[in-house]
């Protein structure tokens, strides 16, 4: 027993060696870099460019408040993040740090001091960022105006908000990773596959998260966003938001303005589009497009033989409500209008298995987002306060089984669960 006890010990403490280790056992010290030459205007260019590729400002900037000045509350499971003051001020924001220090926190997620970061800021994907891409969002965010504004203190449950249990986490779900170009592909495949798992950050959403908020590989297979309520669908499923079997030019279109003859673009992904990708050079949302386009595909394995069918009180209800409150938009037949409103009949967003962004979309309505390509956006009335849990479950279930969408009912209850819980 003793003996087992000691094993037990011994296990303990070389695991908690490991973890340190790994954390922080590498830690050459960064040193301050003598104060370098400005950077030409085409660097400082060139970082905004990086800086939209990668939504820094989203994350960034306070609603309210001013560029990169950072306070911007992220809920978590675990409790609130907030993000940093990125501006160059020497007290409060990242003017008093080396590029060497900025390129660390990039790749390992470390701060100025050596603190390790909470993956909330997606430096499971900024890893794989390259050196020089690194120093030219640096030479950016140098050259925009200082502000003070102190960081604010995360608001975490413990043990999350312990050096320890990141450490922990990093061990289980974080290495440092450079991007190494497959020479068998081309290019163009090379640069897509460069910004969709680097600076694009596409899989922090669209892929699954465990309990403790990892991801186990960057498979891009779809997953809730934690505390949101919306569901990033998979990237390669065919019945999700696969795009295999789309041409180039719907899926840049919808990258570079929000709409395509598939569909539109909602809530989280809006905002993707509104701040990131309608910004992208052709020649990068093409790149993104063909990796998409490229990717392999996963199974999908519902048979719609087996699905529960809705009954005929349910659809009868839906049919009517659907009528009086959808399609004048939507279209008689769920055909929608082109450019105007999307299509429900044929559309993945309306038949894929979950149901999350369904109810969002008509409870809380929605805008496409406003692009160059798609200025004054159609929008979506908010249903919130004119359907009930009931009439919404009906009318779902209605444009989930007509038009050949056949698609699994759904119940009151997923639209109540939704209503209570909070939205963002
Ligand atoms: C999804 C939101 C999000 C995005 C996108 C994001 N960040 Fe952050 N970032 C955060 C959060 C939250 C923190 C604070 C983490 C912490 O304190 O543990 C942070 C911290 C940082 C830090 C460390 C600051 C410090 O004082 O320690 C740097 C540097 C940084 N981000 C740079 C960037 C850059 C450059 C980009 C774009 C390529 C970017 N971030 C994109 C959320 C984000
Ligand atoms: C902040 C979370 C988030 C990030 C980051 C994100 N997405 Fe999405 N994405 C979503 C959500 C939620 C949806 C489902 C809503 C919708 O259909 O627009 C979605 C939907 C999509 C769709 C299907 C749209 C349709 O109408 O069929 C594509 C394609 C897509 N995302 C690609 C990307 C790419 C490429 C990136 C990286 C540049 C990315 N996403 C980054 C959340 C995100
Ligand atoms: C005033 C016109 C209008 C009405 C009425 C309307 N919608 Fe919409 N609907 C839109 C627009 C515009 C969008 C795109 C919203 C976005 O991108 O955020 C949309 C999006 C949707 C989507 C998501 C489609 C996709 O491709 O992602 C669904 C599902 C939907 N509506 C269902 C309904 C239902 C059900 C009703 C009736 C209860 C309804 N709509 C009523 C205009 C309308």
């Amino acid at each position: 027993m003793k003996r087992l006890l000691l094993i037990a010990l011994v296990v303990l403490a070389a695991l908690g060696g490991l973890v340190w280790l790994s954390n922080f056992g590498d830690d050459t010290r960064v040193h301050e870099a003598a104060p370098a030459a400005p950077p030409s205007p085409e660097q400082v260019a060139r970082g905004a460019y990086l800086a939209r590729a990668g939504n820094c400002m989203l994350c960034h900037t306070e609603r309210g408040g001013a560029a990169y000045a950072g306070g911007r509350p992220m809920e978590t499971p675990f409790g609130t993040v907030y993000a940093s003051n990125l501006t160059p001020d020497a007290q409060a924001g990242i003017g008093a740090w080396s590029v060497a220090q900025f390129r660390r926190a990039l790749h390992e997620g470390r701060s100025r001091d050596g603190r390790l970061l909470y993956p909330v800021f997606p430096y499971t994907h900024t890893t794989r960022v390259t050196g020089a891409d690194a120093d030219a969002l640096f030479d950016y965010l140098r050259s925009l105006p200082p502000v003070n504004k102190p960081n604010r203190q995360h608001r975490l449950r413990w043990p999350y908000n312990t050096q320890a249990a990141l450490a922990v986490w990093r061990t289980l779900y974080f290495r440092p990773e450079k991007f190494v170009a497959d020479p068998a592909r081309t290019p163009e495949w090379n640069r897509g596959a460069y910004l969709v798992q680097g600076l694009g950050h596409c899989g922090a959403c669209h892929t699954a998260r465990n309990a403790l908020g990892g991801s186990e590989g960057m498979d891009l297979s779809g997953g809730l966003i934690p505390m949101q309520n919306w569901y990033a669908p998979s990237l390669a499923a065919d019945n999700e938001a696969g795009v295999a079997s789309w041409s180039i030019e719907d899926i840049t279109q919808l990258l570079s303005t929000g709409t395509s003859r598939r569909g539109a673009v909602l809530g989280p992904m809006a905002e993707v589009v509104l701040h990131s990708t309608q910004y992208l050079e052709p020649g990068d949302v093409r790149a993104m497009a063909v990796y998409l386009q490229g990717l392999p595909p996963a199974p999908t394995d519902t048979d719609p033989r087996e699905l529960p069918r809705a009954g005929a009180a349910t659809l009868d209800r839906g049919g009517r409500l659907y009528e009086r409150h959808c399609a004048s938009c939507h279209g008689e037949q769920g055909q929608g209008v082109p450019g105007a409103y999307p299509p429900l009949a044929g559309n993945r967003a309306v038949t894929m298995p979950s149901t999350s962004n369904l109810v969002q979309v008509v409870l809380h309505g929605g805008f496409p987002p406003a692009t160059r390509g798609n200025p004054r956006p159609f929008g979506m009335p908010p249903f919130a306060t004119t359907l009930s849990d009931a009439d919404v479950a009906a009318v779902l279930t209605y444009i989930r089984a007509g038009w050949n969408n056949r698609a699994a009912p759904v119940s009151e209850l997923e639209i109540a669960q939704q209503r209570s819980s909070v939205r963002r």
